[in-house]
């Protein structure tokens, strides 16, 4: 706590855990428990780390940055998933500046390094009514795992940052920045709004200007990703039309 840079995130409430199902899954047990807005959950090792759309995240021991933080956001509902989208720019922005890999976001939640995934994030919420309640977001960080350490499936699209900076990475001083830089943008977006922050995330995007495939339409379609909108969702021209398309309801798959 001492060593964190932050007024908020881990300054009330840490929660050090060796082992967890899910950071998420305890992250939302606190909050509906009533913790304080930026406490954190970080694990050594998850044994039931959750991805999107029910997959699973391999979360070795000591080999990655398992983390989850509880926001409390005066948004609206509708806007939770923008907390995705300045998770992925604030983590982004930490990973360049620690250890110089120049990894870029993949249309909303992912962070890759020359193609594979290094950092996943996974918001949940929970909302009464039209106020939210609580948003934790999730983050998993691969650090230290070695290519052949992944599991086969993964081999081939996930990385770590220990694989592409070619050194062992530590953990704490790139856990420091990443909740330093939560903490900016998180107010940043609040104090300026959510438009203000897309500037930023253009820049860090490896989405746009790629053709990309989307997987989940009822019709496949493809077709070159241009911007992003206010909203967060993804513009992509499909002959000569702009789509809107809409995080949670399709993925993309670049060409
Ligand atoms: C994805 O890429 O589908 C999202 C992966 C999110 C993984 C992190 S690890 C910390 C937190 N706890 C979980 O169970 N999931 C998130």
């Amino acid at each position: 706590r001492d060593q964190l840079q932050t007024k908020t995130l881990g300054q009330k409430e840490i929660f050090y855990l060796e082992n967890i199902d899910s950071t998420n899954n305890e992250a939302k047990k606190q909050a509906n428990l009533g913790c304080h807005e930026g406490a954190i959950v970080l694990s050594e090792m998850q044994n039931g780390g959750r991805g999107r759309i029910s997959r699973s995240w391999f979360s070795p021991a000591g080999k990655g940055i398992w983390l989850s933080v509880v926001l409390r956001p005066p948004f609206h509902p509708y806007d939770a998933p923008k907390c995705t989208l300045l998770a992925a720019v604030a983590v982004t922005k930490a990973i360049r500046s620690v250890t110089q890999v120049q990894c870029g976001i993949k249309w909303p939640n992912d962070i890759l390094y020359e193609g594979k995934k290094i950092v996943g994030i996974l918001t949940e919420m929970n909302a009464e009514m039209d106020a939210i309640n609580y948003v934790v977001i999730g983050i998993g960080i691969n650090v230290n795992i070695s290519q052949e350490e992944f599991p086969l499936e993964l081999r081939q699209i996930a990385t770590s940052l220990s694989v592409a900076a070619d050194k062992p990475i530590p953990r704490l001083p790139l856990l420091q920045e990443i909740l330093s830089a939560l903490e900016k943008e998180y107010h940043k977006v609040i104090q300026h709004g959510f438009v203000e922050m897309l500037d930023e995330w253009r820049e860090l995007s490896v989405t746009l200007g790629q053709t990309v495939d989307i997987i989940g339409a009822s019709e496949k379609s493809s077709g070159l990703a241009v911007d992003i909108d206010k909203d967060g969702a993804l513009l992509v021209e499909i002959e000569g039309r702009i789509e809107k398309i809409i995080a949670g309801d399709v993925s993309i798959r670049p060409r």
